[in-house]
């Protein structure tokens, strides 16, 4: 049986994830620890709470004595690390909670894994899962590829690029069994609704303005979140020790594309009618400072070594997701209220 310890878990791509592995295989228990920040929600995950092979811990990454104990009372076969703070916007109003989390936190947790699998031999892999903003932005051609130099431009992508560089570090150094995914965009259920695809599709839900940074020319390459998972549970399985490999869904689109395609399938859903379309609520506002302006991904390693490929394609798997996101307001408004706030510490208490 694999113990793996989920870092993270109660996030966007944590959530799924869990739920993903729990599905697709029966050799595995999960312990999720995850500090429930506000983007971290135990109601993602409300149908796994039953699940004999599941558990959760309400806990932070930088306690390390935490850490420690959870290491030593499961004795985990594996890591596999989501926890961060992921929003380049917040990054940039406020560093220090991704300085906090993304290098100490990481530091902490690849620190104490490294500890615990010199004793235990059945400790098999740590993997960690980070972005492809750690290449910086591309022009208009090309695409990043594993061997593409770090070069990022904001807080939350320094952040990560410093920790992938931990990671590796203690693969180096130490021998540590270690992975790295860096992936795309990723969009689906769960996503907190301050990213761009879920706030596009609140907004026009709820008529609101649908805020455009500059002309809404940046382009993204976008990952279902399923797709991700599968990438992610062929790597911890059949990846190579020390490697690094990229996860992309070969879907570029300009935000500007994505927006239209949102208004337009939320009015038609909605049955918006009357000649007016969402499309009227788009405000081009001022530009993120440093914005990237074309993230494209090169997987053909995972592709060539490990024989995967992205199952969705981007429009289909985008209707699901709106159509998620229609079914489950009561989701969408429990993460977004305070109350729910005091619902949780009250619920879940720390350890
Ligand atoms: P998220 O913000 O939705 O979730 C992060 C989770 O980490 C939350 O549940 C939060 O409570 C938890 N967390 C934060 N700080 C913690 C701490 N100190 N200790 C314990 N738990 C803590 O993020 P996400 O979008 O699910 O991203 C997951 C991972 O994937 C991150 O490492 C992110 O950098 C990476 N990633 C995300 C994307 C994307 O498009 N969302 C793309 C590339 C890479
Ligand atoms: P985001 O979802 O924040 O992801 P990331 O910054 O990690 O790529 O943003 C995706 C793209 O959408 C990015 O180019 C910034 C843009 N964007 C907007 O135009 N308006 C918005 O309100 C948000 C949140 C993002």
């Amino acid at each position: 049986m694999n113990r793996i310890l989920v870092t993270g878990g109660a996030g966007f791509i944590g959530s799924n994830f869990v739920r993903y592995l729990l599905n697709n295989d029966s050799g595995c228990c999960i312990v999720n620890l995850d500090s429930l920040t506000y983007a971290g929600n135990p109601l993602s995950l409300s149908d796994c709470e039953q699940e004999g092979r599941y558990s959760f811990v309400h806990g932070d990454i930088l306690d390390r004595a935490l850490l420690e104990r959870l290491f030593d009372e499961f004795a985990f076969t594996g890591v596999i690390h989501f926890a961060a703070e992921s929003h380049v916007d917040r990054s940039i109003l406020g560093p220090e909670a991704f300085i906090d989390t993304n290098i100490k936190g990481t530091f902490n947790l690849v620190d104490v894994a490294c500890n615990h699998w010199k004793k235990n031999p059945e400790f098999c892999r740590f993997h960690h899962i980070s972005t492809d903003e750690v290449y910086g932005s591309l022009g208009e051609t090309g695409a990043f590829s594993e061997t593409t130099p770090y070069d990022p431009s904001s807080p939350y992508s320094a952040s990560k690029a410093s920790s992938d560089h931990l990671v590796k570090a203690y693969n180096r150094t130490y021998g540590l069994p270690s992975v790295i995914t860096n992936c795309s965009n990723n969009y689906g259920p769960y996503q907190f609704p301050e990213k761009l695809i879920p706030l596009m599709i609140l907004n026009i839900m709820e008529k609101k303005a649908l805020p455009v940074y500059g002309r809404g020319e940046n382009i993204r390459d976008w990952l279902y979140v399923e797709d991700h998972c599968s990438a992610i549970w062929k790597v911890f399985c059949d990846g190579k020790d020390g490697e690094t490999y990229n996860v992309g869904g070969g879907a570029e689109r300009k935000n500007i594309e994505i927006v239209h395609f949102l208004c337009d399938l939320v009015d038609q859903k909605l049955g918006h009618t009357g000649g007016s379309s969402s499309r009227e609520l788009i405000e081009y506002v001022q530009d993120r400072p440093g914005h990237d302006f074309r993230y494209a991904i090169d997987a053909s390693k995972l592709k060539n070594d490990l024989g995967w490929e992205p199952a969705f394609t981007f429009e289909e798997a985008l209707e699901e997701t709106v159509d998620w996101y229609l079914a489950n307001m009561e989701w969408v408004n429990n993460v977004r209220s305070g109350a729910y706030r005091d619902w949780i510490d009250t619920n879940y208490a720390k350890r």
